[in-house]
């Protein structure tokens, strides 16, 4: 499996406004969706562009469009936190759900519900931005694969090792793009130092 951890100095910046407990979630949302951009702009370092002529206000001239070939799947719900990058960077990208939730007792993932568009031939990415035990994200490629997709490349924030090594286990074939990889899980399969539970922060409930 490839992975790639962004390096760049905004990453650390905006991934420290995330991680303190002091941020409050109108902050919150508006920093993930910073870190959105940083790693969308990685992830799509390689999808297809088609040529286009135009013309300039000088001259003819070649340009280029990207194809309309990618889909963003968001896992919910702190997966939504995600989509603003995805939206405004990339034209004509469909957007599928996933609902997956991780049952706290087992921290195993729990389904309930889906709604994807056609993936056959596509590059899709995957919204999740906290890769832990990587059950839930490990059960959406899962679900993806159920098609067949041309790429598939996951998005976190914050990914365990013990995630990253279960990934690399059940899908090899997969580009995983995290902002940061931390220490570990605690007892309660929470990513130490991490940030908390992404979708409570996002989204103000407890
Ligand atoms: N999900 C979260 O939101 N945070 C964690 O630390 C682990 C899983």
């Amino acid at each position: 499996m490839q992975v790639i951890e962004l390096s760049h100095p905004l990453k650390s910046h905006y991934l420290t406004i995330l991680r303190n407990e002091n941020t409050n979630s109108e902050e919150f949302r508006a920093y993930a969706t910073k870190l959105s951009y940083l790693l969308f702009i990685e992830g799509t370092k390689n999808i297809s562009l088609k040529e286009k002529n135009i013309t300039t206000p000088l001259v003819d001239t070649k340009g280029y469009e990207v194809e309309n070939d990618s889909v963003a799947i968001s896992v919910l719900r702190a997966g939504l936190g995600l989509i603003d990058g995805v939206k405004e960077l990339l034209p004509n990208v469909s957007f599928g759900y996933i609902g997956v939730q991780r049952n706290e007792e087992t921290a195993e993932p729990e389904y309930y519900y889906e709604n994807l568009p056609d993936l056959n031939d596509k590059n899709v990415f995957i919204l999740e931005p906290m890769l832990a035990t990587g059950g839930s994200l490990s059960f959406a490629i899962d679900k993806v694969k159920e098609q067949k997709p041309k790429d598939i490349i996951a998005l976190t924030v914050i990914s365990a090792p013990e995630g990253i090594e279960r990934l690399e286990k059940e899908h090899s074939d997969v580009t995983l793009i995290t902002g940061n990889i931390d220490e570990k899980l605690n007892e309660s399969w929470y990513i130490v130092p991490g940030l908390g539970d992404m979708g409570d922060r996002l989204f103000g409930t407890t």
